[in-house]
């Protein structure tokens, strides 16, 4: 099939390889000409694992093309899949400005041109519920007949960052919401090759596609708040949250997946996705309470490891000197947009204490953000020199077993807060270290733990 994709961000960028991968020729737009030039060249603008080999193959064998043109993508595309920002307004409603303005230009596009033929213009985009009725009505304000020269269809995307290529490649399930028969047809043929394995294309109306995939996010910040509210009683009830986890996530109804307690959730989903949610509801006169306060507890969550440091200095970090690992919103990714690594060095630089940080990834995208307000290191021992505490904010693979006799000699003090449970707190305390994690005992030196300079 000819396929179109708007927006070559993490979503359109992966499902435009991946339906490329699959045979299909795929047209992908974008309005940032620097990353179409980029991308023309053969650079992915993203890290994500495994995308580099399918992306290269296709762009190699002429399946992939990237263009500023979206009028290009509207001739010569079946499907226009729209995987566009929908950013959270101020209110914590999502902003479908993008959406509506390339809803806007496509059908002006299609009504300038006869000869285009039958279109379906796909919602990929994180949109709330009534977002497909918007966009039909714009393409019929360019007196285009909904059935006739095009139809809307919701396509709601699951994949997660980190192993988005996997995840579209076999996705658990298709979600597709359409009323047309047509559109249902074409959009199961495109996506049968990616459920060989069975699981399943489940077509429903666009209503309840939208509502799908806001109900599905919004639980699982809810089971990340949940755990975060376990482990701080935890903390203070004198339980270890690993065990509760264990414990709970054994019984299959409950499930083991998503109660890590942390640092708050972040990215570019979860915290968009739940705000607007509860903005769905207030609009239609529904105060969604349970996702009131899961927001409310990321917010203190993000808080919290920021706090526990300045405390444990006696209230001030003035003049202290951190080693942050971890700036990614979570691992294999180098997204940082609403990253809580972001939020902890913010509150600590706010305080007065300087930082090291390292990322396997994420150094670019930070430097993006937070320019020279902290230093660099390149690799993760070195962000450790003369460090007065190791932050560890991302559970990236390659710090989950580190070389602990090294990082106590390199750093000013032996002392790590923890904000992703890495380590056993009492390993930590035998290696020397005063450790402090979310939900767990505090690892305090043993008597005949080694000194903190190594010596001993
Ligand atoms: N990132 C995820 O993990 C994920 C997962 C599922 C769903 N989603 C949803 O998918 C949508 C896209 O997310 P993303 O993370 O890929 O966003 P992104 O910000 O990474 O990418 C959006 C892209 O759209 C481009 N763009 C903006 N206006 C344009 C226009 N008029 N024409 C063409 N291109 C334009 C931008 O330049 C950018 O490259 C959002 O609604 C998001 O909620 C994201």
């Amino acid at each position: 099939m000819n396929i179109g994709i708007i927006g070559t961000g993490y979503v359109g960028l992966v499902s435009g390889t991946c339906f490329a991968e699959m045979g299909n020729t795929v047209t992908c737009v974008d309005i940032d000409e620097g990353k179409v030039q980029k991308l023309r060249s053969g650079v992915l603008p993203i890290y994500e694992p495994g995308l580099e080999v399918f992306f290269e193959r296709n762009l190699r064998e002429e399946r992939l093309f990237f263009t500023t043109s979206l009028q290009e993508a509207v001739q010569s595309s079946d499907i226009l899949f729209l995987a566009l920002p929908t950013p959270p307004g101020e209110d914590g409603s999502a902003d479908l400005s993008y959406v509506k303005g390339v809803a806007d230009h496509i059908g002006r596009l299609l009504a300038a041109d006869p000869a285009i033929g039958y279109r379906i213009i796909v919602n990929k985009s994180t949109v709330p519920v009534g977002t497909a009725d918007a966009v039909r009505a714009i393409l019929e304000g360019h007196g285009l007949v909904a059935g006739e020269r095009f139809d809307v269809v919701s396509n709601p995307e699951f994949l997660r960052e980190g192993v988005a290529v996997d995840d579209f490649m076999k996705p658990e399930r298709v979600v597709i919401g359409t009323g047309s028969r047509r559109a249902a047809e074409i959009m199961t043929q495109l996506y049968e090759p990616f459920v060989r394995q069975g699981n399943p294309i489940l077509v429903v109306d666009e209503r309840s596609s939208e509502m799908i995939k806001y109900a599905a996010n919004s639980f699982l910040a809810t089971k990340i708040s949940f755990m975060n509210e376990v482990a701080n009683v935890c903390e203070r009830v004198g339980a270890n949250v690993d065990h509760v986890r264990r414990g709970i996530g054994l019984d299959s109804r409950i499930g083991k997946q998503f109660l890590y307690p942390g640092i708050g959730y972040g990215g570019s989903c979860f915290p968009k996705d739940v705000k607007a949610l509860v903005y769905t509801a207030r609009e239609h006169g529904y105060t969604f309470e349970i996702l009131e306060a899961v927001e409310a507890v990321n917010q203190r969550q993000r808080r919290l490891l920021a706090e526990r440091i300045i405390d444990h200095f006696g209230g001030s970090v003035e003049g202290r000197h951190f080693a942050v690992w971890g700036l990614a919103f979570k691992p294999n990714t180098d997204d940082v947009r609403e990253a809580p690594a972001h939020e902890v060095i913010r509150r600590l630089l706010d305080a007065g204490a300087s930082i090291t940080a390292f990322d396997p990834e994420a150094i670019d995208t930070t430097r993006a953000v937070l320019g020279d307000a902290i230093a660099y290191a390149a690799d993760s021992y070195s962000a450790l020199h003369r460090a007065d505490a190791l932050v560890i904010c991302t559970e990236w693979n390659e710090f989950r077993r580190p070389d602990f006799d090294k990082m106590r000699r390199l750093m000013a003090t032996p002392l790590v807060f923890d904000g992703r449970n890495l380590y056993d707190p009492g390993r930590m305390a035998e290696a020397g270290f005063e450790y402090y994690s979310i939900g767990r005992p505090i690892g305090r030196p043993h008597p005949a733990a080694p000194s903190p300079n190594g010596q001993g």
